[in-house]
């Protein structure tokens, strides 16, 4: 028998790709569960996560699951997802069903649009801050990220906008916005489109929070930006049904420039072959049904409740931050010169049994430090998590 002696030489490392994967609202957790072992209680205000917080998810949903499950969509559904559902969120969208693609939330929708149209070097506007999912996409796909900022009432500077949009290959706008909570005005948007459409740049616009303007008013971005200028408008179950664990979005494409990068959203969605088909049938009924209107007005009720509590409580200390007219989160400036970095703070908040984001998880931020809470917790958490960073200020 010849025993051949050979030396591994691959250590197992990952590859250098992943030097680039980041997720800031989840990696904090690893060391809050470190303190939590050493028997420390932990208040997460790290994630958007309603459930966790007693916000009861559309009923609808799982009553719908719970009757599919006896029904025969046991196999892969379509690959660009469940005819139903397409048809249904292109009712609302005003497009047409081969226009939709479904997604494992909008999270895979972004990964699709990145990978599907964003190549070297390509230039991708992003807002400042920004969710944190975008900053690592854009890296990912190797494309060259471009801040745009927001002006003192919490809308896109459109000045600083057009320093900046020429050669870009894209504009993804966040409405409600993820972290600030700023919601933008048909005026602003309007003018914003007008500038995409002179420069011929396509938006990713993230409708996440969509239903969720708690001040100001709703606006439907598709009416601002219909025939002006190619646009993909996503949005989900997760945050506006409170069904975040249904892992379901979707992306419907708009305008007539879209052919092949919707050829190669296709092929993306071919590889994964489908996403569950139950959830998709109880979102096509879920989208539909006439009993959302009153539940998503009990919703906004609490978020507002809760705003208020939150606003109520935070403004006692040295910190600043837009009070957020939509979403469930506000970005906060510590007004002390205490703190240097965002990283030390949030490390110190977490020996005082506070989970929050580091601002910097959000893009570079030049000003001060910053970090990110949610308020969607009842105000006897809100009100316990900052008695408790109090300390540390
Ligand atoms: C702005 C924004 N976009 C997209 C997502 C992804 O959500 P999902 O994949 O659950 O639809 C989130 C989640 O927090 C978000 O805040």
């Amino acid at each position: 028998m010849i025993h051949l002696k050979l030396k591994r030489k691959l250590p197992y490392r990952p590859t250098e790709r992943m030097n680039v994967v980041s997720y800031p609202i989840r990696d904090i957790v690893m060391e809050a569960k470190r303190e939590e072992a050493k028997g420390r209680k932990m208040i997460y205000l790290n994630i958007g996560d309603p459930p966790q917080y007693g916000f009861k998810p559309f009923p609808v949903i799982a009553e719908r699951v719970k009757s599919v499950l006896d029904e025969n969509f046991k196999g892969y559904a379509p690959s660009e997802g469940d005819e139903q559902l397409r048809k249904t969120v292109a009712k609302i969208e005003k497009c047409r069903p081969e226009d939709v693609f479904v997604v494992a939330g909008l999270t895979e929708g972004i990964d699709f649009f990145f990978h599907s149209f964003i190549g070297f070097g390509e230039k991708v506007l992003l807002p400042n801050p920004v969710y944190p999912l975008y900053l690592s996409k854009a890296k990912q796909f190797e494309g060259d990220s471009v801040f745009y900022r927001h002006d003192a009432d919490g809308q896109i500077d459109v000045k600083n906008l057009s320093r900046k949009i020429e050669g870009a290959k894209a504009m993804v706008i966040i409405n409600p916005n993820n972290p600030l909570g700023a919601v933008y005005s048909e005026q602003n948007l309007a003018e914003v489109v007008h500038l995409c459409s002179e420069y011929d740049v396509p938006i990713f616009y993230d409708g996440s929070y969509d239903q969720l303007t708690l001040q100001g008013k709703q606006v439907d971005f598709r009416k601002i930006a219909q025939k002006r200028v190619p646009f993909i408008y996503g949005s989900s179950l997760s945050k506006d049904f409170n069904y975040p664990g249904a892992r379901i979005g979707w992306v419907a494409f708009h305008g007539d420039k879209w052919e092949e990068v919707k050829n190669a959203f296709f092929l993306l969605c071919n590889q994964r072959l489908s996403v569950n088909w139950e959830y998709q049938k109880a979102a096509a009924a879920a989208i539909a049904d006439p009993s959302y209107p009153a539940y998503i007005a009990d919703i906004k009720k609490k978020l507002m409740e809760r705003r208020e509590a939150f606003v109520k409580i935070a403004g006692k200390l040295p910190l600043s931050f837009p009070v957020p007219n939509g979403a469930f989160y506000a970005f906060i400036k510590i007004e002390t010169r205490k703190w240097k970095k965002d990283l030390a703070f949030v490390q110190a908040a977490l020996k005082e049994g506070v989970v929050f984001v580091p601002g910097s998880g959000f893009g570079r931020q030049e000003d001060g430090v910053y970090f990110r809470t949610t308020f969607l917790p009842e105000p006897h958490i809100i009100e316990e998590a900052f008695g408790n960073i109090k300390r540390i200020l």
